[in-house]
């Protein structure tokens, strides 16, 4: 007997912005993780995880960046591609990159587009509150659904002075909650609510008709986000507080790599079943014609 969870494709349906809404309607909890290749893509649709957002994140746990200042629209769109080709399901959201859409609107809404129009995406998600207003209603406004996200913006790190959880006294509370409801009122499907604290986070999340996802933002989102690398024990660097560390890819990969090296050293790889044979009519005719 199976003990899978995997719903067979008969029971699965493409999850949409729309799907998101209706989950918090049900109150039933949104998953969501990251991916930026095909095969995490392939595992994360085949568990039936509602979306995978390709996170900006990418610079740091997969391309090796300080942050993730330095990640570029070309990056994240191969990224992108990669996972597009490996979910069918969940909903596909592609982060919009550090200077992508602060500077100029038109600029955003083109970006934005390619997303969607050369990267399989279904979403984009960008960071920020009140001073994107206008970038999201005109991004919106195009056709793109938009993401929020707000507390913790990464892009922001040398404004918020590091990466320190934020609105953690009344007027920053209070000024976060104004911004979610400006997001939603710009049309934003849902807004990613990062290292926040857990009762601010909930408040929100009850006051909004869209759902917050949260990351280090406690049990009273309407779904949750980890960066997969976090999760997997992928990325050594540093481990956020809020993270579960479900794996531990890194001890797991030294382990396989390290029993590679000694098999290559000690012959005893590849093995007779990983090699190609000649018949051996063929061989003593190549050494009858070439051999000493
Ligand atoms: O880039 C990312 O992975 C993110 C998540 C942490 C929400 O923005």
């Amino acid at each position: 007997m199976s003990t899978t969870s995997v719903d067979s494709p008969a029971q699965r349906k493409k999850i949409t912005t729309r799907s998101f809404v209706q989950k918090k309607q049900r109150s039933e909890p949104i998953s969501v993780l990251t991916a930026y290749d095909y095969p995490t893509a392939l595992a994360l649709d085949r568990v039936g995880v509602d979306s995978i957002l390709v996170g900006d994140s990418l610079g740091m746990v997969v391309l090796g960046y300080e942050n993730t200042l330095p990640v570029t629209m070309d990056e994240m769109l191969h990224h992108c591609r990669a996972v597009a080709r490996g979910a069918r399901y969940a909903l596909l959201i592609g982060d919009m990159p550090f200077m992508s859409y602060q500077a100029d609107v038109n600029d955003a809404v083109r970006n934005a587009g390619r997303f969607l129009q050369e990267a399989g995406m279904d979403a984009v998600k960008l960071e920020g509150g009140r001073e994107r207003i206008e970038v999201i209603r005109a991004i919106v406004g195009a056709g793109i659904p938009v993401q929020g996200h707000l507390g913790l913006t990464p892009q922001s790190v040398h404004q918020l002075g590091g990466m320190r959880a934020q609105a953690r006294n009344a007027a920053a509370a209070q000024r976060l909650l104004e911004d979610a409801l400006l997001l939603q009122a710009a049309g934003c499907f849902s807004i990613v609510l990062e290292s926040v604290p857990a009762r601010l986070a909930e408040f929100v999340s009850q006051r909004l008709e869209i759902p917050t996802i949260g990351i280090g933002a406690g049990a009273g989102c309407d779904g949750q986000v980890l960066v997969t690398h976090d999760l997997l024990g992928l990325f050594e660097r540093f481990t956020p507080r809020f993270v579960r560390q479900y794996a531990n890819f890194c001890a797991q990969m030294e382990t396989a790599f390290t029993a590679y090296k000694a098999d290559v050293e000690a012959r005893t790889f590849p093995a007779e079943e990983h090699s190609v044979e000649m018949l051996e009519d063929e061989w003593q005719q190549f050494l009858n014609e070439f051999g000493a």
